[in-house]
């Protein structure tokens, strides 16, 4: 089984007794209230799915990660999971303290002890993680709306998310790994999506399960700008296309967790890392992934991965071009394999897709598997009512 990131699967969710204790003394400190978006990026790092990570960062691994893509400690991690505050709850927390983390109703979630705190250059880490200062992005929107400092150290989680009807689907890296082994699977490509799949994703993911045992279908369900497909809607589509076209004994569904940032290649390394931590060997990376807008290069997020030495990400990146329908060779395919123009060649942009289904119409079955079109245009439908 593949090594966690930096070598040990972090676990800091508190269970039984010590739990009661925590609870008991968690009750008397500071309370911080956070967003959800924030929870879950809590219950990612106690769980080991952030693993190397133990708690929020601080100052010495924002600066490495926004200068050099790497913790201080040397090892590779490309976005900065950071616990935003006011400048009064800055101002009033020292090293040591202990502070309870609440949902937004003040129910209990974790604790972290404060090792650091620090004032962020958000314009420095737009430009360096997202590549751009545009508050249109919305990676660098989100960072705009956050407070200007943070409060780092090690975090401890008490309460679970609910994740209602996905709950099914929420896996921690434990499970995956006993899951993978129990399957015998010696190898798992893992694929990310924030979409409904569409024909060029499964071409992606079947052309991988030709060389790997077992594909990890892994959509992020975290948060992700508006008009994205919401996750639950997502999770029906993935379903009925697992029961249709894929090999039963060969995949498993299951939900990332995470939010999404648009930071195109540098989130890319974090999705590799991430689901090396889940257990998987390799990765799919294919044209603009994680990518918004025309902020990076179709390949950026491939080349990214030339960066490091193979070992320092540990997973392996299988990279694809642009994958479409062609319809001379009546099959799907990459300027890799068909010699045929763009002209024969059937592939729609979201935006495309968006509009057609938005209208009631169902995309090419040469572009999307009909049972998913379906789902979406009673969604769309259900929307405009
Ligand atoms: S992402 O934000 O999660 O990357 P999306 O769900 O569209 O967006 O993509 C999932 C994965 O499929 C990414 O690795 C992306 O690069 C890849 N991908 C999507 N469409 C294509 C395509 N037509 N050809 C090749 N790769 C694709």
């Amino acid at each position: 089984m593949i090594d966690p990131h930096g070598g040990r699967l972090v676990d800091l969710v508190v269970k039984g007794k010590e739990k009661e204790e925590f609870l008991k003394e968690a009750g008397g400190f500071k309370k911080l209230k956070l967003p959800i978006y924030k929870l879950r990026e809590l219950e990612n790092i106690a769980t080991g799915l952030f693993s190397p990570l133990e708690g929020f960062i601080g100052y010495d691994d924002y600066i490495n990660i926004i200068k050099d893509m790497r913790l201080s400690s040397g090892i590779v991690w490309s976005i900065p999971i950071i616990l935003p505050v006011s400048e009064e709850m800055f101002k009033n927390v020292n090293n040591r303290d202990i502070i309870t983390l609440t949902d937004v109703y003040g129910e209990i979630y974790g604790t972290i002890k404060i090792s650091d705190k620090f004032q962020r250059n958000k314009e420095i880490e737009a430009r360096e993680i997202f590549k751009t200062t545009d508050e249109s992005h919305p990676g660098v929107h989100k960072i705009y709306t956050e407070p200007d400092y943070a409060i780092a150290g090690k975090i401890r989680l008490f309460k679970r998310l609910d994740y209602g009807d996905l709950a099914k689907y929420k896996l921690d890296p434990k499970e995956t790994r006993k899951l993978f082994k129990r399957n015998g699977w010696k190898t798992v490509v893992a694929f990310q999506t924030r979409n409904p799949i569409h024909r060029a994703h499964e071409y992606l993911q079947k052309t991988a399960l030709e060389m790997v045992d077992g594909l990890f279908l892994n959509p992020l369900v975290g948060e992700t700008k508006k008009s994205d497909i919401p996750a639950k809607i997502r999770m029906k589509t993935y379903e009925v296309i697992l029961k249709n076209y894929y090999p039963k004994e060969r995949v498993l569904l299951g939900v990332f967790p995470a939010n999404m940032f648009y930071a195109g290649p540098r989130e890319a390394i974090f999705h590799a890392i991430c689901r090396k931590n889940f257990g998987c060997t390799h990765f799919i990376v294919g044209r603009d992934h994680a990518g918004v807008g025309n902020y990076y290069g179709t390949y950026d997020a491939q080349k990214i991965f030339e960066h490091f030495k193979p070992e320092e990400i540990g997973i392996t990146p299988l990279k694809f071009e642009n994958a479409f329908y062609c319809t001379k060779c009546e099959s799907m395919a990459t300027a890799k394999t068909c010699p045929h123009s763009s002209e024969f060649h059937i592939y729609l942009s979201g935006t495309k897709v968006r509009k057609m289904l938005s209208e009631g119409k169902l995309p090419p079955r040469e572009f999307m598997r009909p049972e998913v079109s379906r789902i979406l245009l009673r969604y769309y439908a259900e929307k405009k009512r």
